[in-house]
């Protein structure tokens, strides 16, 4: 049996790891940017380039598309528009639910299968068996199309079959791992006073995340149950170690911002006669619409 036929449309860093590993596991594949130039390394590896973006949707079945945000699919698609029907639109790029939702719309209206999907991971790790890419759509579709999307990553899997599902675990994870960073450049910064290396603490980070990891399992089934009675740690019992953090901060002169507002949370919840309960009480403050 001969693979199926992809095109990828976008060969930013991303899509070029994407077409490589087509490549790599011998689909035919055939490549477009906007912007020529980028195809040299794919061509030599066993790509065709597409003259036109709509040659490359004629060329395949299948067509991935990886760009820069959802305008960008919409800009670089428009000439090849009437060439979709009766294809399957991979949206590769990233985005937000209301956009995926919006996307699938316009695929259908052109006669073109739909899936969107967030990539969990950076270009080099494209293709290795740890790698998450999640997806959204009809879960037929998503079937027939698993052998070949599994080539991008080993972790691949469809979530839901609402399109916009994706984006939003991408946001949620990215909105983790920005306030993850956060902490830790913090907690470099504070080190670093006394001239110890980052390298140096960074064990003690990554064996500390691991316990945090643990604590967030009780969290989940905390919110979950909208039940927070404490079994671990009040929040009552949270403030001092935050003040003499806020402390050791103001005393080294470093901004610590981001944890005067993990005080106001607590202040918060203490004031609403929360002071009993565990963290997972916080919740509720991100449940409040903002004003
Ligand atoms: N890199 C990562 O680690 C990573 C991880 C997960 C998800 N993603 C997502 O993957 C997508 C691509 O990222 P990337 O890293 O490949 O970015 P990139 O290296 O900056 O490449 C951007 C790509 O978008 C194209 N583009 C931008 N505006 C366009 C337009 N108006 N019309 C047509 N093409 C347009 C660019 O074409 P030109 O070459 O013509 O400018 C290029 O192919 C983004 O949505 C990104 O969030 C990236």
């Amino acid at each position: 049996m001969t693979n199926t036929a992809v095109a990828v449309i976008g060969l930013g860093m991303m899509g070029q790891a994407l077409a490589a590993a087509f490549v790599n596991a011998a689909y035919p594949t055939t490549v477009w940017n906007r912007t020529p130039g980028k195809a040299e390394r794919l061509v030599e590896m066993g790509a065709s380039q597409a003259p036109t973006v709509a040659d490359a949707v004629e060329a395949a079945p299948l067509v991935i598309v990886c760009v820069r945000d959802y305008d960008a699919v919409r800009e670089s698609l428009a000439p090849a528009e009437a060439h979709l029907s009766g294809k399957v639109l991979v949206n590769l790029t990233s985005g937000a639910s209301d956009e995926a939702r919006a996307m699938a719309g316009w695929a259908a209206e052109r006669g073109a299968g739909y899936l969107d999907g967030a990539i969990m991971m950076t270009p080099p790790g494209i293709g290795a068996p740890e790698t998450v890419i999640l997806y959204g759509g009809s879960p037929q579709l998503y079937e027939t199309h698993e052998k070949i999307l599994a080539v991008l990553g080993g972790g691949t899997l469809l979530l839901s079959d609402d399109v916009g599902i994706p984006s939003l675990y991408d946001v949620a994870l990215l909105g983790i791992m920005w306030s993850t960073f956060n902490g830790f450049m913090h907690a470099a910064a504070l080190l670093n006073t006394e001239k110890i290396a980052a390298t140096d603490f960074l064990p003690f980070a990554k064996d500390w995340l691991t316990g945090v990891a643990s604590f967030l399992t009780t969290y989940a089934n905390q919110i979950d149950a909208g039940d927070y009675a404490a079994s671990d740690a009040t929040l009552e019992t949270q403030l001092p170690p935050l003040l003499h953090l806020l402390h050791e901060s103001r005393i080294r002169g470093i901004d610590a911002t981001m944890h005067e507002y993990t005080k106001t949370l607590l202040d918060e919840a203490i004031a609403n006669g929360h002071a009993l309960d565990s963290y997972a009480r916080i919740i509720e403050h991100f449940r409040t619409p903002a004003a």
